[in-house]
């Protein structure tokens, strides 16, 4: 079956790598890039691009109408740092668009959603290492408690109406193509820039500060693998806890020194991001997602720090 899919969100950080990756798979023609911005070069000549607003209902029904995509992925968010500058924009934004997509889809008979989550859905009382798939979540950003809520409607949408939603709790994600949007974890990205520019940078977040993170091309490829999996496989409806690497300032620094030997890292203190990074696991346990699609990534921090440094060099 030839599948049509809408990216919502195409031009951030994730939907930039995904688009692409789709078209190879699905050819240019079938995936539409969707962004409330204009693209960037490459998506835009690669195959069709649609402005669209996921709050705008009548623009979003319209674009369903369209297309009748069998698959869409709603990657349009605000994430934890902006979200918390604007916490009724995240929500709203976060909520309802996430709600206007399930609805069109039922309507409109799409197949698959896909929809990521976070590790910003557990909060300070959940476990910190290898946090489990279930257990106590209580998130503390806007953008967390969107997340989970997001969750739970994903999951009362499949039970409810049957429609197919998959999702996966990201961690911090790492890449050099486009830059990341607004996050607690976007240091581990600036890091490298700045690295390459000038060898020091300022982190906002402290040296112990360990978190969940992962190269791009992990996660994907993990997303992909688990839009294809046989839905009898996926026994989570709500979200899928997902694990890379686990690393701190310090360590990440240790290892950009290998390439940078006068590499110098310094902090900034009170920053707000580091209140946030503290309620947030520093390792997950993503035990089923191995059992149920499969999943084993492939970047450790020696690996995709030597990408990030390679890639970035060359752009
Ligand atoms: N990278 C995201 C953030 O920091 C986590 O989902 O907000």
């Amino acid at each position: 079956m030839v599948e049509k899919i809408l990216v919502i969100g195409s031009n951030g950080q994730i939907g930039t790598e995904l688009v692409t990756e789709l078209r190879k798979i699905n050819g240019e023609s079938n995936v539409v890039a969707c962004d409330i911005r204009r693209p960037d070069y490459d998506i835009k000549n690669g195959g069709p691009f649609e402005f669209v607003n996921v709050l705008d209902k009548e623009n979003l029904k319209a674009i369903f109408a369209k297309y009748k995509p069998t698959q869409v992925y709603l990657l349009a968010a605000l994430l934890s740092a902006t979200g918390e500058q604007n916490p009724k924009l995240a929500w709203d934004l976060n909520m309802n668009g996430l709600l206007n997509v399930l609805d069109f889809a039922i309507d409109f008979g799409t197949k698959k959603i896909y929809w990521p989550s976070s590790i910003a859905v557990f909060g300070p009382n959940s476990p910190k290492q290898q946090t489990p798939q279930f257990c106590t979540m209580d998130p503390n950003t806007v953008y967390g408690i969107s997340k989970l809520a997001g969750e739970r409607w994903c999951e009362y949408y499949f039970q409810k109406y049957g429609l197919d939603v998959r999702s996966i709790r990201y961690p911090g994600l790492i890449s050099w193509k486009a830059m990341p949007g607004g996050g607690t974890t976007d240091y581990a990205i600036h890091i490298f820039h700045e690295a390459l520019k000038k060898s020091s940078y300022s982190s906002f977040l402290s040296a112990e500060t360990e978190l969940p993170m992962m190269y791009m091309d992990d996660a994907i490829r993990g997303t992909i693998e688990l839009m294809d999996a046989p839905a009898d496989q996926i026994s989570i409806r709500s979200s899928y806890n997902f694990s890379g690497v686990s690393f701190n300032p310090e360590d990440l620094a240790s290892e950009i020194k290998k390439y940078i030997p006068d590499f110098k890292l310094s902090y900034t203190a009170n920053d707000p991001r580091q209140k946030i990074a503290d309620s947030w696991p520093k390792s997950m346990d993503d035990s089923t997602a191995k059992k149920d699609w499969n999943w084993k990534p492939e970047f450790d921090l020696e690996k995709l720090t030597l990408e990030m440094l390679t890639n970035l060099k060359k752009s």
